[in-house]
């Protein structure tokens, strides 16, 4: 509730960020620094062959990087991202390399179109609901398009929790338990593994997938699935 207000009022196109550009400039060279998840996207690729030029969205793309690793290897690329920063990088990259991509400045679930590979990298925690994300994720698939997601887990939320003053983690657990046993969304909380096999398990007919899988990789959930 306090979320889709506030999506209501901080709207990108009239300027709103919610990433510094000091914190856009780090997070994108060590991006685009790091090795991409080689073996995965090309596996995911090889699992496109047959389609001549597949149609990929990379949401919450921040800097762009991964957009830009399937854009060299022949995918029409959407980026999709409520980062106006991260929209100049990416662009900037994309030009530097004289490749085409789409741009589009919003918030995950206004995302649009229809793909054969929608990616969410390390961005699941943004979204405003975790089951109407999943149900938002399958609409935005073609028949036989996949989803494929890192999506940071209660893992990861106990390593950066303990960073905290006592005060902050406490809220952040709050926030946490409130998701996970409510789907109650307060700020950004990490869904546990647990949680996002759950809201899969419970997908309505509708909005079913073929096959899924659901793994845990350490701090991340690995979501795999097929329209
Ligand atoms: C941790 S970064 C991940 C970036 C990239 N996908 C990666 O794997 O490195 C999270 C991204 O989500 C974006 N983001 C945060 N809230 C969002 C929202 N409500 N809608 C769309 N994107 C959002 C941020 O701007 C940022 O680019």
């Amino acid at each position: 509730m306090i979320n889709r207000l506030l999506k209501l009022i901080r709207r990108p196109e009239r300027g709103w960020d919610p990433i510094p550009e000091t914190y856009a400039r780090e997070y994108a060279e060590i991006a685009y620094r790091a090795p991409v998840a080689v073996e995965k996207f090309d596996s995911l690729l090889r699992c496109l062959e047959g389609k001549a030029r597949p149609a990929v969205l990379d949401l919450g793309a921040g800097p762009g990087h991964n957009s830009l690793y399937f854009a060299l290897r022949g995918c029409r690329v959407t980026w999709h991202d409520v980062s106006s920063r991260y929209l100049a990088i990416a662009r900037r990259a994309f030009a530097e390399k004289g490749l085409e991509c789409r741009f589009a400045l919003g918030y995950l679930e206004e995302a649009a179109g229809t793909y054969d590979l929608v990616l969410v990298s390390q961005c699941w925690n943004y979204c405003l609901n975790d089951s109407g994300f999943a149900r938002k994720l399958f609409s935005l698939l073609k028949p036989g398009g996949i989803v494929y997601a890192t999506i940071n887990n209660e893992i990861f939320f106990r390593e950066k929790n303990v960073r905290l003053n006592t005060l902050k983690r406490y809220a952040r657990i709050f926030q946490f338990l409130l998701n996970s046993w409510l789907n109650v969304k307060i700020g950004h909380p990490f869904p546990s593994h647990a949680k996002i096999k759950r809201v899969f398990s419970r997908l309505d007919k509708r909005h079913r997938p073929q096959e899924c899988s659901i793994e845990r990789s350490g701090h991340y959930t690995v979501l795999t699935m097929k329209r």
